[in-house]
């Protein structure tokens, strides 16, 4: 985005690919991934192996697929698994989790994503007759619903421990882990190493067309292959996504960065505005979360009249606005998006 005239805060999925993902997908050599012969795909999924320190990896189309078929890989139909309570497969995968993993979903509070251990604990109920056995715990890194907040290696290291001390396996949705590793300044392996198994998303901040990568041992991935063709997604030449993946992993990592360093300064900007409640601990990644209780005012309405003003943004429940950066989002269309809040702000405050 180089436009003054148009800012897209709604999601980090709304990034294009760049010259240099256009021109590796126009020179990709493929082959039949079912087959398992598309060098690009195979090249590709090693690389995110590597990146992450586990066995193997395979590429599949969406963040959703990639989190269904952990699911299915880790359990078996009648588990339970114990998730965030407000984890994106929770909230946003259609249900998947139950329509087509077979699970009981066991929903978990926590502080900004990161469960207490001793939450996890009590939730895992004891092997009984009445029981569904619980096979599996998720976290989410970053924390989609909760801002973009990032659960730290020791925190998932402390779940993990009570996860095997059980027999249960752990995951990570970790669709936007390389935000986490890079607002902490370390390896994402720093992350991963803590979880048995995990996926990540290329098409949001890494600015890839599509593509998620589901990751972990070699026969845990073998299972993932398999899942992903029951539900649909074995893919033939998609060398033409994984083109792009490996200029995202190469490439696009650092820059995250600049996401987060624009979100804090227009979190920054917000506070100051009366009327709006803006939760600074939560900015943590490329998020801002608005509570716009305090206006009195029908969501829709503000999110309208922000539109008006060439400002995008979405809404993830009563009263909480939420603005995601991503790459195309400079300084400058910062400072646009506090101005057009302000004026939305002050033109509801004089109604
Ligand atoms: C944390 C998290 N997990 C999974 C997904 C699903 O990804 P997709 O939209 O590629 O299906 C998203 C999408 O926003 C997400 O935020």
């Amino acid at each position: 985005m180089s436009k003054l005239d148009f800012v897209d805060l709604r999601s980090d999925t709304v990034t294009l690919p760049t010259e240099e993902m256009l021109e590796a997908i126009r020179h990709a050599k493929l082959g039949d991934d079912v087959y398992g012969e598309d060098p690009t795909v195979n090249e590709l999924e090693a690389l995110a192996a590597e990146r992450m320190g586990k066995e193997a990896a395979v590429l599949v189309p969406s963040g959703t697929m990639a989190n269904l078929v952990s699911l299915m890989s880790n359990t078996k139909r009648g588990n339970l698994v114990i998730l965030e309570s407000e984890a994106h497969m929770y909230w946003y995968e259609v249900g998947g989790v139950s329509a087509i993993a077979g699970l009981l979903p066991w929903p978990v509070k926590s502080k900004f994503g990161a469960f207490d251990p001793a939450d996890v604990e009590a939730a895992i109920r004891p092997r009984n007759i009445h029981f569904p056995e619980p096979a599996l715990v998720c976290v989410e890194n970053t924390h989609n619903r909760h801002g973009g907040t990032v659960v730290l290696p020791g925190q998932l290291k402390a779940i993990g421990e009570v996860a095997r001390a059980h027999g249960l396996r752990f995951y990570m949705d970790g669709a936007r882990v390389f935000n986490a590793a890079v607002a902490l300044g370390v390896d994402v392996k720093e992350f991963a190493r803590q979880v048995d198994n995990l996926m990540f998303c290329l098409s949001k901040g890494l600015s890839c067309p599509v593509g998620s990568l589901v990751v972990g041992s070699r026969d845990f991935v073998e299972r993932a292959r398999k899942n992903r063709k029951v539900l649909g997604g074995g893919m033939r030449q998609a060398g033409v996504i994984a083109a792009a993946g490996i200029v995202a992993l190469e490439e696009m990592v650092d820059r995250l960065a600049d996401d987060h360093r624009n979100a804090r300064f227009l979190a920054e900007g917000c506070v100051e505005v009366d009327g709006l409640g803006v939760d600074l601990a939560r900015v943590q990644t490329n998020m801002v979360v608005l509570d716009i209780g305090g206006l009195g005012v029908e969501d829709a309405l503000f999110v309208s009249m922000l539109k008006e003003r060439g400002v995008l943004v979405g809404v993830i429940g009563k009263g909480k606005v939420r603005l995601v950066t991503h790459r195309g989002i400079e300084r400058e269309h910062m400072e646009k998006a506090l101005e057009a809040i302000k004026g939305v702000v002050g033109e509801l405050r004089v109604r």
